[in-house]
């Protein structure tokens, strides 16, 4: 049985209960994160609850915990359900309140906090999602304003990877205004002209940790890389294109609205990355 954290506490996950008054089951309230967790090490863990830091304050919830208090439950969960590979996910919404108001609640009542996780399938070399790439289809980004926020409130981006997926695709390409956002649950990058390319951060896509590794990774090892914006007709043009995710890493995007990324195959540009992405990841966490 997996062990999960609710409010103060390490339990069995089928003894974990959430009132229905919760503003995250009622509103979806709150905000979340997923950190990779290899050999039972958290990758880039510093990053991730900086980020978490900013979610919070930028939907106007006090940080219940300090980043000291959030390392040491991050690895004691961790070590409560055996290590190794795993995706830990966290969440804190404003909590339970007496009746449903938009409002916030006045007093204001103490946030749930909820942490869990579940096996992170690493990716082997051989897998086809790598050698053979994926498939991903372009779509009008119906999301709000504010992406930058890693918000529970993910109706829109669940409705977007759902026509993917019926479309026989692994992720949506997000398009607003004619620009490229991201993806429904990835960042996106794109290759043209021997420049690796992606958008720069704004209110309209997700400040990808991943993004921000493959950006250090290219500019360490003089892979030429900009933030820029990127027009829609530039995906469709594109010689490679790449997502990025802490649950996918890198992988290459193949088939775009059915038809061939370059020549239908992962990129050499992407080959030396994701090499470079593994020398990384073994080198912190020793993966083998
Ligand atoms: N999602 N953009 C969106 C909309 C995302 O949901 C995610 C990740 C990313 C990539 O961010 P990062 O590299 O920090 O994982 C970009 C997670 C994995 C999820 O919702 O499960």
């Amino acid at each position: 049985m997996d062990t999960v954290y609710l409010n103060g506490e390490f339990m069995d996950a089928d003894q974990a209960r959430i009132s229905p008054m919760d503003r995250g089951f009622l509103f979806a309230d709150g905000i979340y994160e997923v950190i990779p967790v290899y050999n039972g090490v958290p990758f880039r863990l510093e990053e991730h609850l900086r980020r978490l830091a900013r979610s919070l304050r930028e939907v106007r919830l006090d940080d219940p915990l300090d980043g000291a208090g959030w390392r040491r439950l991050c690895e004691e969960l961790v070590a409560r359900n055996g290590g190794g590979h795993l995706s830990l996910y966290l969440q804190i919404t404003r909590g339970v309140a007496t009746r449903r108001d938009h409002a916030f609640p006045d007093p204001p009542v103490p946030p749930t906090v909820f942490m869990n996780t579940s096996p992170l399938p690493v990716p082997a070399a051989d897998q086809p999602a790598r050698t053979a790439g994926v498939a991903a289809v372009t779509l009008d980004d119906i999301r709000w304003d504010r992406c930058d926020i890693k918000s529970v409130s993910l109706l829109a981006n669940l409705l977007l990877r759902q026509r993917a997926v019926d479309a026989g695709a692994a992720e949506a390409i997000l398009i607003r205004d004619g620009q490229v956002t991201e993806g429904a649950a990835s960042n996106l990058f794109l290759v043209r002209d021997g420049e690796i390319r992606t958008p720069p951060l704004s209110h309209h896509l997700l400040g990808g940790i991943t993004r921000d590794l493959v950006i250090e990774l290219c500019r360490e090892h003089g892979l030429p890389v900009v933030e820029c914006p990127l027009t829609a007709a530039e995906l469709a043009d594109a010689d490679e294109i790449w997502l990025s995710s802490s649950t996918k890493d890198v992988l290459p995007v193949t088939t775009l609205d059915g038809r061939p990324v370059g020549d239908g195959r992962p990129g050499a540009t992407w080959k030396i990355l994701a090499n470079h992405y593994i020398r990384f990841k073994r080198h912190l966490c020793g993966l083998d």
